[in-house]
């Protein structure tokens, strides 16, 4: 399969989970600098824990590409900071989107055909403070009705609302340099929701649309266009040491 093929077939979102504890530090930096152009400037400044993570966010894409069949690298875009996929020349393709998430432990990274935002938190993480900060009362009422759930397990409210508002606000590349108070989260049906906004990104989502996994001890919420998350739920991948190999 060819490269243009192996991206065309990337028609709805493909999310992969790396936990990556057990993993060492050499071997996380040598697969992840597969997917890095050999002239990507040095990260440099970050403790030993951040760079772990970084390094594991970049293993995880390189282990997804390879799976994938697709050629190809990342590299942020210089004023927002989300990842874009290039080829060699560092020409940006116009029809696969990435995005990452980490916490010390585990990376969640999502490719999809439009614009994608993922967020993964410790599904127990007390969100109660910085809830009230960034939730509208519209939000907070959705969340005291137990409506954030997945597969009808209900999630804690606070740390689901805070990860589906991060995948938004990641989704369209602002991140959260601009606040999560403009992006409201509204229940849709059976587990989706749907974003709205007024705050115009350097990406754009026509409709989008959110769902939350559970992937214990973890949640993950995901943010794309409706169309390519039809039926809810997402099909997942799991990478492990070994992939390292
Ligand atoms: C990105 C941000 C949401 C991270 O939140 P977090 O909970 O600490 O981290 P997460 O693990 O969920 O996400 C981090 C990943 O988001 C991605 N990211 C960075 N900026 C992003 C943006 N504007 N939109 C979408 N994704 C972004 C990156 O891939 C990053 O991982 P990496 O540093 O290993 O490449 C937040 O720190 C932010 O908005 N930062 C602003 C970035 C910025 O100002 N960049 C300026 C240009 S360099």
């Amino acid at each position: 399969m060819n490269n243009v093929d192996a991206i065309n077939k990337v028609f709805g979102i493909e999310l992969f989970l790396f936990p990556f504890e057990e993993c060492d530090a050499a071997s996380l930096e040598s697969v992840g600098k597969k997917v890095l152009l050999p002239i990507a400037p040095k990260r440099l400044g970050r403790s030993v824990k951040r760079m772990r993570s970084y390094w594991a966010g970049r293993a995880a894409l390189a282990i997804a590409f390879k799976r994938l069949g697709i050629k190809g690298y990342i590299q942020p875009e210089p004023n927002y900071g989300y990842l874009q996929v290039v080829n060699g020349e560092g020409k940006s393709f116009s029809n696969l989107y990435v995005n990452l998430s980490h916490t010390e432990s585990i990376v969640a990274v999502a490719l999809s055909p439009c614009p994608v935002g993922v967020d993964i938190e410790l599904a127990d993480r007390d969100a109660s403070k910085v809830v009230t900060r960034v939730a509208s009362d519209f939000e907070r009422n959705l969340a005291s009705q137990g409506v954030f759930a997945t597969n009808g397990k209900s999630l804690n409210p606070n740390i689901a609302l805070w990860s589906a508002k991060e995948a938004a606000a990641k989704a369209v590349g602002l991140g959260m340099k601009f606040g999560l108070n403009c992006f409201e989260i509204h229940f849709a049906k059976d587990d989706i929701y749907r974003v709205k906004s007024d705050r115009i990104g350097p990406l754009s989502l026509k409709s989008p649309t959110l769902i939350i996994e559970s992937f214990n001890p973890y949640i993950i919420s995901i943010c794309s266009e409706s169309e390519v998350m039809p039926s809810g739920r997402i099909g997942r991948s799991l990478i492990s040491s070994f992939d390292l190999a």
